[in-house]
């Protein structure tokens, strides 16, 4: 399967730079003032505490998209928002390649685990796009925040995909032990990696190679560049992450048991599907 994609950064604005250079407050205070968006993400990271909505906003900005200002447009054409988006659509496209198409080996339930599922986007989006009917598949949302699960609960009962989904309100790690070994078809994780240390992930990626079936995937992204760093730390007050590049991902996945891993640059991520 080729996954490469070729994304390319349009217009990318200079602007994160420039105020990431401010002192704290002043490059918030004029992130707040000058954008709604920039509002609407702020508010999600630092008043809700809720990194997966926070990213809702970023997701949905569209460039030719009516109600946005100049600044919204500076601040979401920067290389971490496109970073951002790139990163998204990758991993939902590699989602529908996976699920959308029937698979001849497939026999029994197709069981998918979304790790750090937030509302489940990813998931949900995929999800309508594909004929549902005769389909045995189902997607275990785990999330560690009982907040996320609820919001993952409405959006799929709103999309009506609720015989498709079930709800784990638990850390991965002890989601993953209730799978037992071989029975999963794919594991998606999204969002966690930044925040755990080498030794954490190195001991997930082998728990999630362990749940996969032979011929199972493994799909995920994490941060690799730092270049935009200062503005996600100081001024959008964004929790510290750690940042891996593909060179030090590979290290973690030296000894997880994958047959194959395909790494993809989504600017400042690297996202990766690996095969057991
Ligand atoms: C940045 S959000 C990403 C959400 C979604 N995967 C996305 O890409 O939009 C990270 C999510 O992972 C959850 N999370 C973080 N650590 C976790 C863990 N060890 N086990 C389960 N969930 C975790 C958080 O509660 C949060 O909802």
């Amino acid at each position: 399967m080729d996954t490469t994609t070729n994304y390319e950064f349009i217009n990318t604005s200079p602007w994160v730079n420039r105020i990431a250079k401010l002192p704290f407050p002043l490059g918030t205070l004029i992130f707040l003032l000058t954008s709604k968006v920039a509002r609407e993400v702020f508010k999600r990271i630092v008043v809700d505490r809720s990194t997966d909505t926070a990213l809702h906003p970023i997701y949905d900005y569209d460039v030719n998209g009516s109600g946005y200002s100049v600044w919204d447009h500076r601040w979401q054409s920067s290389r971490a928002a496109q970073s951002l988006r790139f990163r998204f659509n990758w991993i939902n496209d590699r989602l529908y390649d996976l699920l959308g198409q029937p698979t001849p080996n497939r026999h029994g339930r197709i069981q998918v685990v979304s790790l750090g599922s937030g509302t489940g986007r990813a998931f949900v989006e995929t999800l309508k796009k594909i004929d549902l009917k005769d389909m045995p598949i189902m997607v275990n949302f785990v999330d560690i925040d009982e907040r996320a699960i609820t919001r993952a609960y409405k959006l799929a009962h709103k999309s009506e995909l609720l015989k498709h989904i079930n709800f784990i309100n638990a850390t991965s790690t002890d989601a993953l032990d209730r799978f037992g070994d071989g029975n999963v078809y794919l594991v998606e994780m999204v969002g966690i990696a930044e925040y755990v240390d080498d030794k954490w992930l190195k001991n997930e990626f082998r728990k999630i190679s362990s749940v996969l079936q032979t011929g199972g995937y493994f799909i995920g992204a994490a941060i690799s560049s730092d270049q935009q760093s200062d503005f996600s730390h100081r001024v959008l007050r964004w929790p510290t992450m750690t940042y891996r590049s593909e060179a030090k991902l590979s290290k973690l996945f030296d000894s997880a048991g994958f047959r194959s891993v395909n790494y993809q640059e989504c600017g400042v991520f690297t996202a990766w599907i690996a095969q057991k």
